[in-house]
């Protein structure tokens, strides 16, 4: 049938102007996805409902907020009390960043369990890592805004990290708060900054979809659908164990969203502060430069992170060997396409010795993550230090155990 007789008046005139139809057709009605999608293959959708979440949320902060030292923290405690809806957004914003965090932990996971890295897709997992330290440079510029004691002393401490770098450190550390300490330059500037980056991340966001649609979607078998059989009900040049991701894949995706957001919503009405993990307690005090909290810990996204730094002594007087780890270990997983090299590429065919890795690398980055949370004892630093050999051996040896072992021999088509 001519596409153009089904079409509405209106809808002629908008493909004559602009590819409205087309785009719909590759990118959803006619974009045959694997039809073995599980759950893990939820949170990428989540994830983009929760970045346009904080996009609206935030700018409708942004209308009552004051980025001076003076009246920050007094707008936030106004937007709670007296904005019309204020807790309300203000609590979605908060809850929002934790759950980006805990949607995109497991949107990773997913890749590492099914090889969804390796090749063709080594640009989709790049795009995907520069989204990860944009979405972790957003919530440090933004965890600043309270301007409450925990806002101000963990910005210190973690700015103060680049002192430690040889030579330029200390200049470096200025340059980035504008002034010798944290002070209301630097809130003005992260405030601009944590408005500018959401919409850096949006446009990676786009680069990541528009490379998982050249290569397709990688699926729990980790076979390539497009090399297997053709030919399915829709289309017989289409890869034979397709489906068109509209509709299939739009129902699926909204009742993930839909489930997504009654949990999301009963931690936001019941549990915004979840225990001081995702609003921690100091941060109901306003910053105070002459008053260190107690025990200084950043939010418990960071925590696997600070944990590695912590675990790393001084040597030679400086601490910068302990940043240079916590840099290195964000910097391993970009290189992950290169290091594995098992004949299979999903968990289901691997041989144990990958699955043991995995196992002890999930176990590591989650006691990292609860140490960092801790402050340091004998006790804790000698753990910190264990797992942080276990995470680097999980990248470093990889190349090597990733060829041990049995592997079962993947199947042709994808099983369900
Ligand atoms: C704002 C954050 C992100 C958004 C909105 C997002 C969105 C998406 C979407 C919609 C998909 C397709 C659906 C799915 O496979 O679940 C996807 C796939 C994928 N994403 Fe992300 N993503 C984000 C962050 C990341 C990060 C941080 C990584 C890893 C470093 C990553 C790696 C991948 C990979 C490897 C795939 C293909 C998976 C497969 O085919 O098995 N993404 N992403």
């Amino acid at each position: 049938m001519n596409k153009t007789q089904n079409k509405s008046k209106i809808m002629q005139w908008i493909d004559a102007r602009f590819p409205a139809s087309k785009v719909f057709r590759e990118h959803l009605s006619e974009y045959y996805a694997p039809k073995n999608f599980n759950f893990w293959y939820y949170f990428g959708s989540i994830a983009l409902v929760l970045l346009v979440l904080q996009i609206i949320t935030g700018v409708l902060l942004a209308m009552n907020y004051k980025p001076d030292a003076e009246s920050a923290f007094a707008s936030i405690e106004y937007i709670m009390r007296d904005v019309w809806g204020g807790w309300f957004i203000r609590y979605m914003h908060s809850t929002g960043a934790s759950f980006f965090f805990i949607v995109v932990y497991l949107h990773m996971f997913r890749g590492l369990l099914y090889g969804s890295y390796r090749s063709p897709r080594e640009l989709l997992w790049i795009f995907g890592m520069v989204i990860y330290v944009a979405m972790m440079m957003t919530a440090f510029f933004g965890y600043l805004l309270p301007w409450g004691q925990m806002s101000y002393w963990g910005a210190q401490v973690i700015v103060n990290l680049f002192d430690t770098i040889p030579l330029i450190g200390p200049a470096l550390s200025e340059w980035i708060r504008g002034d010798y300490v944290i002070s209301d330059i630097t809130l003005n500037r992260f405030y601009a900054l944590h408005y500018l980056v959401p919409f850096l991340l949006a446009g990676l966001v786009f680069l990541h979809i528009v490379s998982l649609h050249k290569v397709g979607s990688n699926n729990p078998d980790g076979i390539e659908i497009k090399k297997g059989k053709k030919g399915n009900k829709w289309d017989p040049r289409a890869p034979a164990d397709g489906i068109p991701f509209h509709p299939y894949y739009t129902v699926k995706d909204t009742f993930g969203i839909a489930v997504f957001l009654l949990v999301f919503f009963a931690v936001v009405f019941f549990a915004p502060e979840m225990g001081g993990y995702f609003i921690e307690q100091p941060n109901f005090e306003p910053a105070n430069p002459l008053k260190t909290p107690e025990h200084i810990a950043p939010v418990w996204y960071f925590t696997p992170y600070y944990a590695i730094l912590r675990a790393v002594p001084s040597f030679a007087g400086t601490q910068v060997w302990g940043v240079l780890a916590m840099f290195a270990s964000l910097a391993v997983f970009f290189f992950l396409p290169w290091l594995d090299r098992s004949p299979a590429r999903s968990m289901r065919y691997k041989a144990w010795p990958c699955r043991a890795a995995l196992g002890l690398f999930t176990l590591s980055f989650l006691v990292l993550g609860y140490l960092g949370t801790l402050p340091p004892t004998p006790g804790r630093t000698f753990a910190a230090q264990f797992f942080t050999l276990v995470y680097f051996a999980y990248f470093l040896l990889m190349p090597y155990y990733s060829k041990q072992g049995r592997v079962k021999t993947p199947p042709d088509r994808v099983t369900g």
